[in-house]
């Protein structure tokens, strides 16, 4: 795919109507094209480094993307592999999550997408890890908001965090935080 990036930066915006759903093939081009990973290596710190499409504090990308469709339970994207996968006994708190999102904007036909912090894997490089994990998330938003402008998508960012729908139903969850909320769908 060719893309005119400055006349990307002009044309994007937010935009809220989700009135088509995200095929598989779309879904699957916005993560490949805004989050997915380039590299690992092993690190002195214990998790890997990884080289992603954007940008993370120390190379720790402590950001992980969960989806939640019009039905169904979390899933969690993989960048290592590019696959989505289904998070057990998440039904429930993803429909929860749907439904505590409509309240800020009409989700209809849209896919949620949350961000759930790892902030052990930033912590574990920088003593201080709270500010830079917030500003990994914005970096992902960001990225996942043009990448959805060049896929001529619609998408909307909350601001609410998803807590605590994003992590409620996992056993480690004390361990993880949620960090933010966006919608996608097809325009
Ligand atoms: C962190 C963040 C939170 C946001 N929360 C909401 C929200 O809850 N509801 C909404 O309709 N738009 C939300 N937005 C979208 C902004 O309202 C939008 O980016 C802003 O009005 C500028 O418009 P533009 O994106 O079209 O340039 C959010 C954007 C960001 C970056």
């Amino acid at each position: 795919m060719a893309l005119d990036l400055v006349a990307l930066l002009e044309q994007r915006q937010t935009r809220r109507q989700f009135e088509k759903p995200l095929d598989d093939t779309t879904l699957g081009e916005i993560l490949w094209l805004a989050c997915r990973n380039r590299s690992a290596r092993p690190s002195v710190f214990g998790p890997d480094q990884e080289s992603r499409v954007h940008p993370s504090a120390g190379a720790m990308h402590p950001i992980h993307i969960l989806l939640a469709r019009e039905t169904g339970p979390w899933l969690r994207y993989d960048p290592l592999e590019h696959a989505l996968i289904e998070l057990p006994h998440s039904g429930a708190s993803a429909a929860a999550g749907r439904r505590a999102a409509s309240s800020l904007v009409e989700l209809e036909h849209g896919t949620l997408i949350g961000l759930v912090a790892e902030p052990g894997k930033t912590a574990a490089k920088y003593e201080h890890p709270e500010s830079l994990v917030w500003r990994d998330a914005g970096v992902v938003l960001g990225y996942l908001s043009l990448m959805a402008e060049a896929l001529g998508l619609a998408f909307c960012p909350l601001g609410t965090t998803g807590q605590p729908y994003l992590t409620e139903y996992l056993p480690g969850s004390s361990a993880l935080q949620a960090v933010g909320l966006a919608v996608v769908s097809a325009a």
